[in-house]
């Protein structure tokens, strides 16, 4: 499992400049494109929290890759957490803050008050997304198992944005 987490690793690319002037994009395809790399990498984000959580909550669209995986092998239910307007019923909502303007995250209310949520999305830059994920379980009325992520990307304040949240990453840039 280490080889494969190994060889995992080497399948993120580094894109340069996308998707504007500056930036590095992570790529996971190539990473996802492989059966035995996709498998160590849900395992280890998971690992930790071994009968510790209900329900494993993605954040679309790329936390949706693992968290589905993840809640699948683990015998846990799946909560997808929408951009805005995706959702058929009344959601909770959080709007949070990104780079220039804002974004919103959306979630029905469909578990008991109390669940245990792990949080999963593929990466944290600047924590605005999983800031806004652990606002809206809390306005849910949920319990935070665990948040984890394939890859942290640091020194943008990623972790710091999650105050005193607990954070598990498999991958550091
Ligand atoms: C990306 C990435 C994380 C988020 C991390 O999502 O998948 O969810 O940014 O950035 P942050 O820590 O600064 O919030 P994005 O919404 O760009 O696209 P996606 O729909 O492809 O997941
Ligand atoms: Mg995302």
């Amino acid at each position: 499992a280490q080889l494969a987490l190994a060889r995992a690793e080497d399948l993120i690319l580094e894109i340069p400049d996308y998707p504007s002037e500056g930036i590095i994009f992570r790529d996971i395809t190539p990473l996802i494109a492989d059966g035995d790399a996709l498998r160590a990498t849900v395992d280890a984000m998971i690992a930790p929290f071994a009968g510790q959580f209900d329900v494993v909550a993605g954040l679309e669209a790329r936390g949706f890759l693992f968290a589905s995986a993840a809640a699948y092998t683990s015998g846990a239910g799946l909560m997808p957490v929408r951009k805005a307007g995706k959702l058929p019923r009344p959601a909770v909502t959080v709007e949070y803050s990104l780079e220039y303007g804002s974004a919103v995250i959306e979630a029905h209310g469909d578990f008991p008050r109390g669940t245990r949520v792990l949080i999963l999305d593929d990466v944290l830059a600047t924590g605005g997304t999983l800031a806004a994920a652990h606002d809206l379980m809390e306005q849910l009325g949920y319990e935070v198992a665990g948040t984890a992520v394939l890859f942290e990307i640091e020194g943008l304040g990623g972790r710091e944005a999650l105050g005193d949240h607990e954070l598990h990453t498999v991958f550091t840039s």
